[in-house]
């Protein structure tokens, strides 16, 4: 992996600090300085340090993105995709989307690398909690909170139990545990009203970070990886004592 990439991928730097910090003799390779922030490294075996400190290496990367309307979230499409919302250093990293939201949904979008752990946060065993604001067209009555919760057909399959919190009249917090095609939109026209906005505001307990504006991202923080690997990494060392 090239150096200059290498921290990029930590977090911390830009791909334009990284090459001024290398240029300006700041970054070291096995305690020699490197000024060359093309040269390749091992991340797994060398010893990075900036002024002096070192850089641990991240084996994978995770980024909240808040998704405007528009994009799609895919890797490749015809239209913009969520990839093409980051800078190219990170379009080549093998980073895709937890989970689908529609053109016109906006907000949380969780990317990553680490193809285990977003197999497991997809997977309908693991009833992962994805709470989304909701807007509708018409009022919301409490019978229609109550039937939401229980579950309604959405063409021939009934949702399991979820949450829903009336917010005002015509807004809705709702948090599923599962994530059929168009499930929410689906779901409002069970009880004969119609989304007119959605935004999903949490994933797997990481909330949206108010202070992303539409079309912008940024790393998870040390505290969200730990909360978004937290189950998966319960599972997989029970998994590991058996076999
Ligand atoms: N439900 C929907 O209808 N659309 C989304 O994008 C997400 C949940």
């Amino acid at each position: 992996m090239r150096l200059d990439k290498f921290l990029v991928s930590t977090g911390s730097y830009t791909r334009s600090e990284a090459g001024k910090l290398c240029r300006a003799g700041k970054v070291s390779v096995n305690a020699d300085f490197q000024k060359d922030p093309s040269v390749k490294i091992d991340p797994e075996a060398d010893e990075i340090c900036v002024l002096g400190k070192v850089v641990e290496y991240r084996k994978y990367t995770y980024i909240m993105l808040n998704k405007p309307e528009g994009v799609v979230s895919a890797t490749e499409d015809g239209d913009k995709t969520v990839i093409d919302l980051l800078p190219t250093e990170l379009q080549r990293i093998g980073l895709f989307p937890c989970g689908r939201l529609d053109k016109n949904t906006h907000g949380l979008m969780i990317l990553t690398n680490h193809g285990e752990l977003s197999h497991y946060l997809l997977s309908p065993k693991h009833h992962v909690k994805k709470k989304y604001k909701v807007e509708t067209k018409f009022p919301l009555s409490e019978s229609d909170r109550q039937a939401l919760e229980r579950g309604v057909d959405i063409g021939g399959y009934i949702t399991a139990p979820c949450t829903v919190e009336l917010v005002g009249e015509r807004e809705a917090g709702i948090t599923l545990t599962e994530g059929k095609y168009h499930q929410i939109k689906l779901m409002l026209s069970a009880v004969h009203n119609q989304v007119t906005y959605l935004q999903r505001v949490s994933f797997a307990e990481i909330e949206l970070d108010g202070t992303l504006s539409e079309g912008s991202w940024r790393f998870l923080t040390e505290n969200e990886v730990e909360i978004l690997t937290r189950d998966f990494n319960l599972l997989k060392s029970k998994n590991n004592k058996k076999g």
